[in-house]
Parts: structure tokens; C-alpha cells; sequence
């Protein structure tokens, strides 16, 4: 009997449940996809390891290590425990510097005291960071928390933060500059006071936003930076085929990941640790990148189209079982 002619209704019956069944099987797909994002994808991390050509790096600063960490929104989804685990893989690496490129914690779900108590302990653990030297700048949940809440204990705590200021890091009579903007999101850089006017040695900048790499292109003193440190793209946190990167944030759409080039500055974003509005990553793990700076030959420092990607990041993905 052909189905759907019988008027007992068995057929429509059957239909709807074959349908039941496959709605079943796609909900529950999507909820072990889910699971999976929210507690063991999200978890996942990778080391980018890259070699950095510089103009003119002092000798001293020759194989000068450095671990970017980024974008950890503590105790909106981020455990204490995964940042203790960030930082003891940063330790690991004994870099000589660590740059926290913004959002230590959010302004989200949580009421603002608790996110500035979140700030109390992002600061707490990062007094562990065994490196001789860190710094870190605000990134647009930091601002919107309120930056007089962040900034302080993480200063107490031993990690000075650049709002539109710049700071020289020396070794022996060697010096390079490390300079922070304000965040691009909420506020308006400064890049005058960002960026020392006659630095005379390389100038390391960081902005949590990336897509303001349009802007400081067109600044006068855009030809001072060698190297710019992003996050807040977050990679995208959700990465499905086709489709590509689903939750990516006002001034964080246009360089999502990885290595930009623009004239001879290089703009590296990395992904970040944590996540926002869901607890998910999905084939976009949490990042480090760890950077060694090297004198540039003058062949490397052609002029290469903006936007192409740096082809010479090395990395290896891992996830720590929850200490
Ligand atoms: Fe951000």
C-alpha cells in the first residue's frame, strides 16, 4: 500500500516518524557538537612559533624571545585553572617578554563586580609568569568593565599596562620600543603618544583591535613600527567548513588570523584563549605564539603586498587534562 492513502492516518504516522527520527539524530549531533565545542574543543591550544625578521635589531635583542597571550576573558567562560595552564606553558617556553594583548576580562553575563573581581585574579595569576619582563594593553571588554577597575590590580600584580604610551626595553646599551594604544573599540588611539616620534630603534606596537591596522597605516609615524600584536577576533572562535568563521567582532573581520604584511610592518593576530557570548571553539584552538626576533637581511625587507599570509609559522596543537 502505497503511503499516505489509507485514511487510518498510519502512513502520515510513519512519516512523521521517520522525520521524528532524523530530527532526533540531527539534534542530537548538534548537541554532541556542542558538548564537544564547549568542553574539549575550547580547551584545545596550539604554540605558534615564529621567527621574526626585524630592521636593524640591536645585537642584544638577536634571538629576543617573546610569548604573546590574548584575549583571556576570565571567569565569563575561561576557568582559572586553563589561564594557570596558559601560563605554565608560557613559563615552559622561558620567553624574555610576554605581551597580553587585551580582554582580561569581560563585560558579559557576569555582574561587574564579579568581572572586577575577575580582574583581581587575571592579575593574581599572571604575577606567576616567570619572564623578566611583561606588559600588557586593554582590549574593548576591559574598557567597557571599566579600565579603572582592570588596570590597577593588574599593575599591583606587576603588569604595567600602555594606554597610548610607549616603553623602552633594554639589554646592555641595546634598546627597543614597546609601545600599546588604546583600545581602537571603545575609545580613540592616541598614536601620537603611542608611537615615540624619533625612536631610533625598532618599535614593537600593540592595538587589540587588528582591522585598526587600517588606520595606522595612514599615520605619519606608521613607517616607526616593525611589528604589530593584535587579538580580539578570537579566530572567529567557531570555524565550520564552507562557511568559515562564524562570531567575529566589530574591528576584528577583516585580518582574522595569523600574519598580515603591510610595506615592511608586520601585523600578527593571534586567536586568543578565551571566548565570548558562547563557551565555544570549534576548529579555532585557543592560541600562544611565540616570537623570536632576528636581525632582517635587506632582501627580506622588500616591500610585500598587505594582507598576504606569513608562510613560516611552525605550531603543535594540544589539550591538557584539567589539573
Ligand atoms: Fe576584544
Amino acid at each position: 500500500m502505497h503511503q499516505g492513502s489509507t485514511p487510518t492516518g498510519q502512513p502520515e504516522s510513519h512519516h512523521l516518524t521517520r522525520r521524528g527520527f532524523l530530527g532526533a539524530t540531527l539534534a542530537a549531533a548538534g548537541l554532541g557538537v556542542a558538548v564537544y565545542s564547549g568542553t574539549h574543543a575550547r580547551h584545545e591550544f596550539e604554540i605558534t612559533r615564529l621567527t621574526i625578521p626585524i630592521r636593524d635589531l640591536p645585537d642584544g635583542f638577536e634571538n629576543f624571545r617573546i610569548v604573546q597571550i590574548s584575549d583571556i576573558h576570565l571567569e565569563e567562560f575561561t576557568e582559572a585553572y586553563f589561564l594557570e595552564q596558559m601560563v605554565a606553558q608560557t613559563n615552559a617556553m622561558a620567553p624574555d617578554l610576554v605581551l597580553v594583548t587585551g580582554d582580561f576580562v569581560s563585560r558579559g553575563p557576569l555582574s561587574l563586580a564579579a568581572s572586577w573581581r575577575a580582574a583581581g585574579l587575571a592579575a593574581e595569576i599572571l604575577s606567576t609568569l616567570k619572564a623578566p619582563q611583561r606588559f600588557g594593553i586593554l582590549g574593548n571588554h576591559d574598557v567597557n568593565v571599566g579600565a579603572d577597575h582592570v588596570i590597577p590590580p593588574l599593575e599591583a600584580h606587576g603588569t604595567p599596562i600602555l594606554v597610548d604610551s610607549y616603553f623602552p626595553l633594554e639589554r646592555g646599551r641595546d634598546v627597543i620600543w614597546l609601545c600599546g594604544a588604546n583600545d581602537a573599540g571603545t575609545r580613540t588611539p592616541d598614536l601620537n603618544f603611542a608611537i615615540p616620534p624619533n625612536p631610533r630603534a625598532p618599535v614593537i606596537f600593540m592595538c587589540h583591535e587588528p582591522d585598526y591596522v587600517e588606520n595606522v597605516i595612514l599615520h605619519p609615524r606608521f613607517p616607526l613600527i616593525d611589528l604589530m600584536l593584535s587579538g580580539h577576533s578570537h579566530g572567529g572562535q567557531i570555524r565550520l567548513p564552507i562557511l568559515g568563521p562564524l562570531i567575529l567582532p566589530p574591528m576584528g573581520q577583516k585580518y582574522v588570523e595569523g600574519m598580515f604584511q603591510f610595506d615592511h610592518m608586520q601585523l600578527y593576530v593571534n586567536r586568543g584563549i578565551g571566548t565570548v557570548g558562547l563557551p565555544f571553539r570549534l576548529n579555532c584552538p585557543a592560541e600562544l605564539t611565540h616570537f623570536t626576533l632576528v636581525r632582517a637581511a635587506e632582501s627580506a625587507l622588500a616591500p610585500a603586498p598587505a594582507t598576504a599570509r606569513w608562510p613560516r609559522a611552525s605550531s603543535s596543537r594540544a589539550r591538557l587534562p584539567r589539573s
